[in-house]
């Protein structure tokens, strides 16, 4: 077991504010991460450190073994997957499907004069089935479904093999159906013993995928709670971090949460 991602003592100031204040956390290779919390906790931000593209204000960062400001990040970004909507709204809607995979090998959106090697296209092509995409690989991402283009994303983002997969909200704004689909196939992969660690944030319990073994939940900058999931997400955890008392209830793996009272009395 090793650590790929390592914060101490982390510090983001944004003007007077600390949007990510005084967080400490160690993600290990064999974990899978959830982050919860509400708008404006500073998950996104938590996702871009780990991404090496945020530096912390203070505080330490080492992410895959590599202490940030002492190491040359374009090192390091082949080794991790990241998919968020910030990133698809760059997806140049003409691209093929393949194409949107296929690029990630080279750290591009959207294809140029690049040569791809066979081997390459031979990946994609098997990234894509995994993903439930094969039908779809000379579709233009323009056309796509609102659960297609989200499992596209995720499967740019496990093209390279990283050792560190980053997923922001993947099943934000899905329909019941497209959202079940891609979290049974984020379940065969977190499952899969040749998965990378990953950290996927969300503000839905219901979005936690069977087979995800921690979570830090958030609250304004803050960690509210962190460590493994069922000992972890409980309702006086939720309580403090959504600001009222939420029952919460796990059935096979997955999770359900209500406000356990009027909020509004
Ligand atoms: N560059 C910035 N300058 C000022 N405030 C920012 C900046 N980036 C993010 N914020 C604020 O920091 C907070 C945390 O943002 P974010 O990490 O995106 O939250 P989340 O993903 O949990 O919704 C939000 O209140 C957001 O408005
Ligand atoms: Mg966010």
């Amino acid at each position: 077991m090793t650590s790929v991602l390592e914060m101490n003592d982390v510090v983001v100031r944004r003007g007077a504010r600390n949007i990510v204040d005084n967080i400490s956390w160690t993600v290990n290779d064999d974990e899978r991460w959830v982050i919860l919390g509400p708008n404006g906790a500073g998950k996104t931000t938590l996702l871009q450190i780990a991404d090496t593209m945020m530096f912390p204000t203070t505080g330490t960062v080492d992410v895959l073994g590599e202490r940030l400001g002492k190491t040359d990040v374009f090192q390091i970004r082949p080794f991790i997957g990241f998919a968020s909507t910030a990133l698809a709204r760059r997806i140049p809607a003409d691209e093929t499907v393949l194409n949107v995979v296929l690029t990630a090998a080279y750290s591009v959106l959207g294809r140029w004069n690049e040569q791809y090697e066979p081997i390459d296209e031979r990946r994609a092509m098997r990234v894509l089935a995994e993903w439930k995409l094969d039908g779809l690989a000379d579709r233009v991402f323009g056309t796509l479904s609102d659960g297609e283009r989200k499992r596209v994303q995720v499967a740019r983002a496990v093209m390279t093999d990283p050792e560190l997969l980053l997923l922001d909200e993947p099943t934000a704004s899905l329909d019941l159906g497209a959202r079940e689909e891609l979290l049974q196939l984020l379940t065969g992969y977190a499952q899969a013993p040749s998965t990378p660690a990953m950290i996927m944030v969300t503000h839905h319990v219901e979005e936690i995928p069977v087979g995800f073994t921690h979570v830090m939940l958030v609250r304004e900058g803050r960690a509210v709670a962190q460590g493994p999931l069922r000992e972890t997400l409980t309702r006086e955890n939720l309580a403090e971090t959504f600001g009222f008392p939420i029952a919460v209830v796990e059935h096979r793996g997955r999770w359900v949460a209500r406000a356990e009272a009027p909020i509004f009395a």
